[in-house]
Order: C-alpha cells, then sequence, then structure tokens
C-alpha cells in the first residue's frame, strides 16, 4: 500500500523517521512531504533514507526543477494520506481546503483515505477553532488518531500528544482497508511447535510463523476481529491482533478449542509436529559413551482433523506443507480432514515457503478448480487465501437467503 506522510512543523515531527519505519513494518511504501516549518524539526535526510525515496518540500515550486506536476503524481499514487504530525495550522488548512504549499494542494489531488493525527499543545487543541475545524475533517470522513493524553513539549501534562506510532500505523490499514472482513471472527495459528526431549532440548521444525502472522495481519487490516494462536516465534504481533502463546501441539490443541468457539474462519497454518517424545525428562538427559539409541515417540492429536467437531460451523482452512507430490497429497489431505480449503506449500524450496518473505501456495477447494497464487510477498498471498476465504463466506450467506 502506497502511504504518503505529510510532516508538518510541530515538536513531535522528530517522530516522523520511526513514523516511516513503523510504516515499513506494516508493508507499507511510504513517500514524504514536508512542509516549510517542518524541516526545523525533522531532517529531511533520515526521512529520505528511511522511506529510500526524495523528500518532496516547497523547492518544487522553484523554476528549474520540472516538479511542478509533483502534486499530481503524489496525489495520484497515494492510496492513503496520512498527515502526522498535523498541526492546528494544517489541519485548518485541510479542512477549508487552502492550497498553499505542496502538502495542501497535494491533499486536493488525493481521492483515497486520510488520516490526520494531531499533536500540539492542549489549549490549542481546545480551541474552538481547531475543534471546528476537526470537527469539519470529521465530517468529511477524515479519520483523526489521537492526540493522546501525556506529556507535552511544554513539560505540561494533558491531551494532545502525538498517538502512539503502532495506533497511527493500525489506523492508516484500518482506512484502507476493503472492510469485507469486518466484525468476522477469525482464528489463525501459526509458527512451528516445540515438543519436549529432557528440560533443556525439543523437536522442532523450521517454521518461522510468517505465512501466519500474514495471514492474521491481512484478516485484521480487512476488519476482522484475529486471534493468532502461536507456536514459538521471534516475529511480533501484527498491529490489531490479540496474540495467545503456545509451545507444544497439545497447548496448540488446547488453545484452538478455547479460542474457536463462535469463529467464522479458523485457518491452520501453524507447522505441528505430527509426533512428540512419547515422556520427557525431567532434568537434562547425560551424555552417554556409545550414542542415544532411540527417542520412543507418540502420535501428536490431528488438530486440523478434530476441527470438524470444535468448530463444525466455521470455515476451515489447513495448509499442507509438501517436498513431493504437492497437488496429490494436498487433495487427500482436503478429503480427509474436513477442511473447506487446504493450502499447499512447497516446502522444499529454499526461495518460498519456511522462514522466507515469499511463498506460492496451490488452493485447492472441495468445490472447483485449484486456485494457484504465483510467487509473492506472503502478506499478498495471505490476501489471496483471505479472498477465498470470503468467497466461502458469501457463498454461506448466500445459501441462508435462499433457504
Ligand atoms: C518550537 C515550536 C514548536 C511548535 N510546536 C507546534 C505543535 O506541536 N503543534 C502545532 O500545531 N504547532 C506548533 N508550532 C507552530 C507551528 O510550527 C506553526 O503553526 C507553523 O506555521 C506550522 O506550519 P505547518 O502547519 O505548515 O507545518 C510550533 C512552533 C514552534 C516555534
Amino acid at each position: 500500500m502506497n502511504v504518503l506522510l505529510g510532516v508538518c512543523g510541530g515538536i513531535a515531527a522528530c517522530k516522523a523517521p520511526e513514523l516511516v519505519r513503523e510504516l515499513g513494518r506494516a508493508d507499507c511504501r511510504v513517500r514524504c512531504i514536508l512542509t516549510p516549518a517542518a524541516s526545523s524539526f525533522c531532517a529531511p535526510l533520515a526521512l529520505e533514507i528511511l522511506s529510500g525515496h526524495e523528500v518532496w518540500d516547497e523547492s518544487y515550486l522553484r523554476p528549474g526543477t520540472g516538479g511542478v506536476e509533483q502534486h499530481v503524481e503524489l496525489g495520484q499514487w497515494a492510496d492513503v494520506l496520512l498527515v502526522a504530525p498535523a498541526t492546528a495550522n494544517t489541519i485548518s488548512r485541510l479542512a477549508w481546503g487552502l492550497a498553499d504549499d505542496l502538502l495542501t494542494t497535494t491533499a486536493l489531488m488525493v481521492d483515497g483515505p486520510v488520516v490526520v493525527a494531531p499533536a500540539m499543545h492542549a489549549t490549542m487543541w481546545e480551541h474552538p477553532a481547531v475543534r471546528e475545524s476537526v470537527a469539519r475533517l470529521r465530517q468529511r470522513g477524515v479519520r483523526v488518531v489521537g492526540p493522546d493524553v501525556g506529556p507535552l513539549a511544554s513539560g505540561e501534562l494533558g491531551v494532545g500528544r502525538l498517538a502512539e506510532l503502532p495506533a497511527i500505523a493500525s489506523a492508516v490499514l484500518a482506512a484502507a482497508s476493503s472492510g469485507d472482513l469486518a466484525g468476522r471472527r477469525v482464528v489463525v495459528t501459526a509458527g512451528p511447535t516445540w515438543e519436549a526431549v529432557d528440560s533443556v532440548r525439543f523437536l522442532a521444525n523450521r517454521s518461522s510463523g510468517r505465512m501466519g502472522f500474514a495471514i492474521a495481519e491481512r484478516a485484521a487490516r480487512r476488519g476482522a476481529v484475529v486471534r493468532l494462536i502461536s507456536g514459538p516465534s521471534a516475529l511480533a504481533a501484527p498491529h490489531g491482533v490479540e496474540r495467545r502463546d503456545v509451545t507444544s501441539a497439545l497447548e496448540m490443541l488446547e488453545a484452538v478449542r478455547e479460542e474457536c468457539e463462535g469463529a467464522d474462519v479458523v485457518v491452520m497454518a501453524a507447522a505441528v509436529a505430527d509426533y512428540r517424545p512419547a515422556s520427557a525428562a525431567a532434568g537434562k538427559l547425560k551424555k552417554r559413551d556409545g550414542g542415544l539409541e532411540s527417542i520412543a515417540l507418540v502420535e501428536n492429536p490431528d488438530i486440523l482433523a478434530e476441527l470438524a467437531r470444535m468448530a463444525p460451523d466455521a470455515v476451515r482452512v489447513g495448509f499442507a506443507a509438501e517436498t513431493e507430490d504437492l497437488i496429490e497429497n494436498a487433495r487427500q489431505k482436503l478429503a480427509s480432514k474436513g477442511a473447506h480449503l487446504l493450502v499447499a506449500n512447497d516446502v522444499s524450496r529454499r526461495d518460498i515457503g519456511f522462514d522466507s518473505h515469499d511463498n506460492e501456495v496451490v488452493v485447492l477447494r472441495r468445490e472447483g478448480e485449484p486456485v494457484r497464487i504465483g510467487k509473492r510477498g506472503k502478506g499478498e498471498v495471505a490476501d489471496g487465501i483471505l479472498d477465498l476465504v470470503r468467497g466461502e463466506l458469501d457463498a454461506r450467506t448466500r445459501s441462508a437467503v435462499i433457504s
């Protein structure tokens, strides 16, 4: 998603570089416009390096820069316009449609959503002129995030602090979302499981959790209420997603049982171990001469298969990580596990699958041809899978209406 960030001249502009990073973490491409006042508070170079693009300011108006159409290009490029921090001055000019600098001129070229994150002294925020302008923006559908209560630049305590950066990023994602999963309850499992051998060792697999985290993040972005049940993973919980950590397959089963009640969709993207040691030694197993002959393993519960009983009304999505006969194995899994969709991915390839940023999958359905989602970032693959989930939900709504 393309986010055009307009930075205004307030103390909180020093947070703009970190905001660019925060948006990058949420998979956004960011370009920045600085108001003339903002460049006194925030170094353009920092924004340029972090956004990977030149930073636009009033120099575009100078003859010879060839940039006279910059407001058109930037406005058309933007999926979302974010003004953060938004000063009292710029808020008022946006509210009344003034176009006397690059930011406000470009704002009139943006036909997508606009998000404004004000930051100013509490007395300015409470001023009737500012209140009126903010109300005007809200009426026009502009999302206003914050300001928060806290210590202000003046040293006083009050309302006027720039909202927390993750909250601003969430507001941007929500503003751009199609909202087609609004109100849906989605449970996603992700990551590996660790099966204890003794008190310090475990059996695990190479899953990083990226695919499941991407599905959770995109579902939340599309308006769903998302619970992410994650095996051990170094990844941070996506914006707007409630995370529950588990370690072993047995813990994951218990968590799924509790969380899937009332869920509309359950996506089982976790790489759950098929087996666990029959018993885990209480302490650390001692090294013995001649090696350790064997570790007795017992089968773990098949959570996807059990899901049909635990969440009979939910759209159930399974994953098949295969190294051979991808489609055939996935077809068998779809038939035997009671899933509605089965996402097959080839984990023998190093460029996709486990611990990679990209994926390429084939989604099998109970009815209809398999759908291939070609190699792309896991976020986009997640959206492709969620499009098919939404298709299943829509089909249910249609058949409920007919009957
Ligand atoms: C040190 C200093 C700090 C300021 N902090 C803020 C602020 O936090 N919020 C605000 O609305 N204005 C603040 N201002 C006033 C703006 O900089 C001023 O209104 C400016 O014209 C805003 O221009 P812009 O909206 O085009 O960026 C501050 C001014 C100074 C000198």
